[in-house]
């Protein structure tokens, strides 16, 4: 079936990266307000320091610039987590300007803040413990965060600070600010044949930030570009704006399907954040003083000494100046603080970290079935299938196409019954048809985006001509969560789960295939103020319904392709329309990374590539590097060919269930890390600076990451590889191979011999890491698995690690604290397994088969294991020489008692 039979199809005619989308998404030089902030004069604002005002919560300055006469109010708030709030706002705006909700969770916590000294030139204030400072500078204003005396942090250190007022739009008129030929695009700006026209006129604003000692900042996702954010003094500045950009430009800066404005930098005795909360239009510019010629001068001619810094240039179209400096100091502390704004990352049901089998699209009810009993014949585990827009009758999302899905509710039952879910895809627009009752419902209700003239706004998607749902009101975000009720939308059951495409919105023929700016939400406002948290709404609403649906007691899952900072409470994201080439693969494993850093743990690529046909081997590569990123789906674009795991002969077929196993068997693993990521805000992907914050070398590595503190990955991407370079941090550190027990040393680059069935990944000397064992059909089987452990000793022969359990889909683990966190720590040959929360009050059968320790110098002559109220025993075991390994089998110990190995 071709997309376009029913309604649209999307515009783009070439698949080629390259010439993607070329000339329909604007350039950065192609946007007024970046245009008017670069070009535009040198500001000297100064702080009225006699107008300080301490309030229990902040201290209060006025900010006047002399030229202009603007007078801006500066709000600096130090909060209990380490995290320094600097707001600027008009201080008599014309009216209010747009403030960001819904994104900061709860209040935080702010300190009352002393003044320590003040002089004629500046005012230091401190708080708490005295640890940390700042100080406000009156000519030219600055505002210096200091930790100790260290200046960790410069604010409006280049004096960029811009702030465009508000104006009334009759007195601009008459006073001439409102100019006919408006070339600076004040009033009125035009793209293309897009006319926007701004009610409010310029209401831009900008700020820039020096990071004292940094040479390396990361996050500002989602960029199709390294880990490392590049210097964009020559080319382009990061763009966040969410776009549809359908097979994107590899090492681009422009915008893509979401936006975390989260920028993280880090040196190897500090790491700090700097979040610039806007949900406007957004460029980056981030310069390296690394990168500066007078740094690079070599002998003879005297190298000057300049204080590395990093200096960071913020740009948004409108909002206020919203930025939160996060003061780390450690990857850890950043995270946790990350997350006490945005959310913690949300507990995701264990089925959805099992494997997703996606295709646009599986025809109709037997294709689904077939495609389900392939998996069972191939014995490749899976636990989801999905549909996407062809399911429905005509781009009417909550229907069911009437030929091709006639039995909606026995397709889910049957799925059920081998415990498989079905997810479904629901859009943000609404097909305009007069005789579809949501649609009326809709209308009627007043809950679809307006345009500039207050008419409902139309534009065109899938169905073809469609209206957009403002999830931005909390009425509509309502109304559309009641839709998934299971007696509201016909055809579903409790197995069913929900995917949000197009959610940028994606508008066909619309400005940079999006929602014109002008157009006109809930409150009055425009589209410009909150277009980046368009798709976090939609998000927000559906998992509300998922959640309702169940009566408040199960976990919903919920993927969305458009994200703002603080998406990680719904559930999960991906990296949207990638191509089935090797490039596409290698960018993967940063994109997700940087993702990571921003918050957004729960993230994948589309596997084998969404956009034409892998090649066998890409095809295997990508199962093996998608089996070890946190959201693991096989998707692929409507013109493609099938490609299930088993059509590509039993050598592919067999490697792909290789790795699918694997990731099944790791799933404890992956649980519990996700269990760390929501109460820690620790991501389960990480860079490698973040466990080995001190080692320069890793600070630039993207093609490898760890999973946890335990587990360090390097998937193949490179066609035909023979070997691939491997870098081991940590010169104290040991490796071990997970799949050949072998050995190295850390501090080294590895090379290592690959065949097309390697995946190369190490343990951490000093980890334990829990495995289930044997084989699934999903996660629900899983679970009735025995488990084992893997101790990988470090050099003083020690280890420690966690396992968290819980029933895997409900809020129990949270309302009635039904969970079971352990701890396993080894040292001195004994292992002791204890339980880690007080609170956790879980009952479950699961046991301990079996315990492989890595590192073991010689062979045991005894072993014990003890369990308290029962007699010591002696375990089988065996001792394999080569590798140091021991394995003590037939345990059968409950995961949920307290024991003891001894090896002597
Ligand atoms: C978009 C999505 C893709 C989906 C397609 C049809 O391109 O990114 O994943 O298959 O729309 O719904």
């Amino acid at each position: 079936m071709s997309a376009s039979m029913e309604g649209e199809s999307r515009p783009v005619v070439s698949v080629v990266p390259d010439d993607a989308g070329k000339d329909k998404f604007k350039k950065h030089d192609q946007v007024a307000f970046y245009r008017r902030q670069m070009q535009g004069p040198d500001l000297r604002y100064r702080a009225l320091l006699d107008t300080l005002v301490l309030t229990e919560r902040r201290a209060l300055f006025e900010l006047l610039e002399p030229d202009t006469q603007r007078r801006l109010l500066l709000s600096v708030a130090p909060c209990r987590s380490g995290t320094v709030r600097i707001l600027i706002d008009e201080l008599q705006p014309f009216k209010a300007r747009y403030r960001v909700p819904d994104v900061i969770t709860g209040e935080p916590q702010c300190e009352q803040l002393r003044v320590e000294r003040q002089t004629k030139d500046s005012v230091t204030l401190t708080w708490s413990s005295g640890r940390h400072r700042v100080c406000v500078w009156h000519l030219p204003f600055r505002l210096e965060i200091l930790s100790g005396d260290e200046v960790v942090v410069t604010f409006n250190s280049k004096g960029k600070l811009w702030f465009e007022a508000l104006q009334d739009p009759s007195r601009a008129a008459s006073n001439g600010s409102k100019p006919q030929d408006d070339d600076a695009g004040l009033w009125k700006e035009t793209f293309q044949q897009f006319v926007d026209i701004k009610a409010n006129g310029p209401t831009s604003i900008g700020a820039d930030l020096r990071l004292h000692g940094f040479s390396h900042v990361y996050g500002l996702p989602e960029h199709a570009d390294s880990l490392q954010l590049r210097d964009t003094s020559e080319g382009a500045p990061y763009r966040l704006y969410n776009l549809d950009v359908f097979a994107y430009a590899l090492y681009s800066r422009l915008g893509l399907y979401g936006s975390v404005p989260l920028l993280v930098a880090h040196k190897p005795d500090r790491t700090v954040g700097v979040f610039w909360l806007n949900a406007s239009e957004t460029f980056v510019n981030v310069h390296y003083s690394s990168s500066d010629p007078q740094a690079d001068q070599t002998p003879p001619v005297k190298r000057r000494r300049v204080q590395l810094h990093t200096d960071v240039h913020w740009l948004s179209e409108s909002g206020v100046i919203d930025c939160m400096i996060l003061l780390g100091p450690d990857p850890q502390q950043l995270f946790t603080q990350y997350a006490q704004l945005t959310g913690y990352q949300a507990l995701p049901p264990l089925f959805s970290l099992g494997y997703h089998q996606c295709r646009w699209n599986y025809n109709d009810e037997a294709d689904v079935r077939a495609v389900d009993a392939g998996f069972d014949r191939h014995n490749i585990p899976y636990d989801v299938i999905w549909l996407d827009i062809e399911h429905t009758d005509g781009k009417r999302y909550f229907t069911w196409d009437p030929a091709l899905f006639p039995d909606p509710v026995g397709l889910q039952r049957h799925l059920e019954q081998k415990k498989r879910k079905l997810v479904v895809i629901s859009d943000p627009h609404i097909k305009v048809d007069p005789d579809w009752s949501l649609y009326c419902e809709a209308r009627d209700g007043g809950h679809f985006v307006k345009d500039r003239d207050g008419q409902i706004y139309q534009g065109s998607c899938w169905p073809g001509e469609s209206c957009y749902l403002d999830y931005s009101s909390p009425a509509t975000r309502a109304w559309y969560s009641r839709h998934f009720a299971l007696n509201k939308y016909k055809g579903s059951t409790p197995s069913l789960f929900v995917w949000n495409d197009m959610n940028e919105p994606s508008v066909f023929g619309g400005p940079e295939q999006t929602m014109p700016k002008d157009a006109v939400h809930y409150g009055g406002w425009e589209h410009r103020e909150l277009h980046n948290l368009y798709g976090f709404y939609q998000h927000m609403a559906t998992v509300e319904g998922l959640i309702t649906r169940s009566g408040g007691s199960e976990r919903p899952f919920v993927l969305s392709r458009s994200f703002f900072a603080g998406s990680q409470r719904f559930g999960a994201v991906w990296t949207g329309d990638n191509v089935a080439t090797w490039e596409y693969l290698k960018i993967s494993i940063p994109m997700v990374l940087s993702l990571s850093v921003a918050g957004i743990a729960f993230c994948g690529a589309d596997v084998g590539g969404f956009v034409q046909d892998p090649e066998p081997e890409l095809l295997v590569r990508w199962y093996q590097a998608g089996s070890l990123q946190p959201f693991f789906r096989g998707h692929s674009a409507i013109e493609t060919k099938r490609r299930e795991p088993w059509l590509f002969g039993d050598e592919v077929t067999a490697a792909i269930r290789a790795v699918i196993q694997q990731r099944y068997c790791l799933l404890p693993y992956w649980y519990t890390l996700f269990h760390q990521a929501h109460t820690s805000g620790l991501p389960p992907l990480r860079p490698l600076w973040v466990e080995f914050p001190r080692e320069q070398s890793t600070f630039t590595v993207d093609n490898q990451y760890m999973i946890g503190g335990a587990l360090l990955a390097c998937p193949v991407t490179e066609p035909g590889a023979q070997e691939v370079t491997v870098v081991l941090p940590g010169t104290s550190e040991i490796w071990y191979d997970v799949h050949s027990a072998e050995t190295y040393k850390g501090g080294k680059t590895l090379t290592l011999p690959v065949t097309l069935d390697t995946v190369p990944v190490f343990q951490r000397g000093g980890s334990v890491v829990p495995r289930a064992t044997g084989s699934a059909s999903c996660t629900a089987e899983l679970q009735q698995l025995p488990l084992s452990i893997t101790v990988a000793l470090n050099s003083d022969g020690g280890a420690a690690g966690e396992l968290y359990l819980d029933d895997g889909h409900s809020f129990s683990y949270r309302d009635r604290k039904a969970f079971c966190l352990r701890r396993f720590s080894m040292l001195s040959g004994r292992l002791l397994s204890r339980n880690a929360s007080e609170e956790g009050d879980f009952e479950c059968d699961g046991v301990i088969q079996s315990v492989t320790i890595l590192g073991v110098k010689s062979k045991p002559s005894t072993v014990t294991v003890r369990v308290s109220g029962t007699k010591d025993a002696s375990p089988a075991f065996q001792y394999t020489e080569a590798h140091h390994m021991l394995t003590v089998i037939n345990l059968n110990l409950r995961v949920t008692m307290d024991w003891e190995i001894e090896i002597c």
